[in-house]
């Protein structure tokens, strides 16, 4: 029985600024607060996986630097294996988060050495990945190798599920041999060419793209909820109601309660409703990792 997720992606430091509003052009702002917590949406999902018992492993690399170390011990200590993060001289990826009081965010990332994974990393986890179930990709390294990634699991007999953010072109060869792929509104909006404002729309663009590439189709809609198309079937899971502190990982905590629920043997509605309850703790409390919750978390 496969039961293993492995996530190829990135690691980054992130910065998290908590400032009222946006500045103007030429303004400088005071920020509330700053926060340093380990981010990075490969990482992130994996932590998420992890902390909800799944044996989640990371393919990726960090710099030889103190926010790599930082990286590593928090990637292992919520329990992700970290045996295929390579060290490398590149910096450490960085993510900036602007979070708005408001409740939005505005983020920027350094790629550092997210940039420096290659093939000979991807192949170097092939001894797992011939034992994992899912593999879960991101935007965040080289498409090139998230190319080569989707191949190599698809050798490798794994269902690839696809984060397709930040959005960027992809050869369409390549949605089409992932077996989900997952987006927020912005993100769905470049992929469409069209706006994704509503639950009407997101649900017809979610139709639309199942049928293109022949994958399930998840929109996260932000504080809305998600629509999930499966098999064909088109279903909106509203969000939870709650307080929401800081909304920084929540996408990345619901694909990793996703992968979570698949690995259990729920379907991909489930799985979207079981992760709406995931992301709804993570939203609570400051942080990305260190916010996602364990399986006795989840309401
Ligand atoms: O999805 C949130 C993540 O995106 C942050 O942790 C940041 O590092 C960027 O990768």
């Amino acid at each position: 029985m496969r039961d293993k997720i492995v996530v190829i992606g990135s690691l980054n430091y992130d910065v998290i600024l908590k400032i009222p509003r946006l500045p103007e052009c030429g303004e400088t702002l005071p920020a509330d607060t700053a926060t340093f917590s380990a981010g990075g949406k490969g990482a992130n999902q994996a932590v998420q996986a992890a902390k909800l018992g799944v044996e989640t492993y990371m393919v990726g690399c960090v710099g030889e630097d103190a926010q790599g170390d930082y990286l590593l011990e928090s990637a292992w200590k919520y329990g992700v294996h970290t045996d295929y993060i390579r060290r490398c001289t590149e910096a450490t990826g960085m993510g900036v988060v602007n979070a708005v009081e408001d409740g939005s965010v505005f983020a920027c990332i350094v790629r550092g050495a997210n940039f420096a994974v290659t093939r000979e990393d991807v192949d170097a986890a092939e001894p797992i990945l011939k034992e994992a179930r899912l593999v879960i990709l991101q935007m965040e390294i080289p498409q090139e190798i998230n190319e080569y990634a989707i191949d190599k699991a698809k050798a490798c007999g794994c269902q690839v599920l696809l984060n397709a953010a930040p959005a960027a072109e992809i050869p369409e060869a390549y949605l089409e041999k992932c077996d989900i792929l997952v987006v927020n509104e912005v993100e769905a909006a470049f992929y469409l060419k069209e706006k994704i404002d509503t639950r009407e729309q997101a649900e017809k663009g979610a139709r639309l793209l199942a049928e293109k590439y022949g994958a399930d189709i998840i929109i996260t809609l932000g504080s809305l909820g998600s629509v999930v198309c499966e098999r064909g079937a088109v279903t909106f899971l509203p969000s939870k109601k709650v307080e929401a502190i800081e909304t920084t990982g929540a996408g990345d905590s619901f694909i990793g309660g996703v992968g979570s629920a698949l690995i259990r043997g729920e379907n991909l509605t489930d799985a979207c409703e079981f992760a709406t309850r995931c992301s709804a703790v993570t939203v609570c409390r400051l942080g990305a990792q260190a916010s996602m919750p364990t399986l006795d978390e989840v309401g």
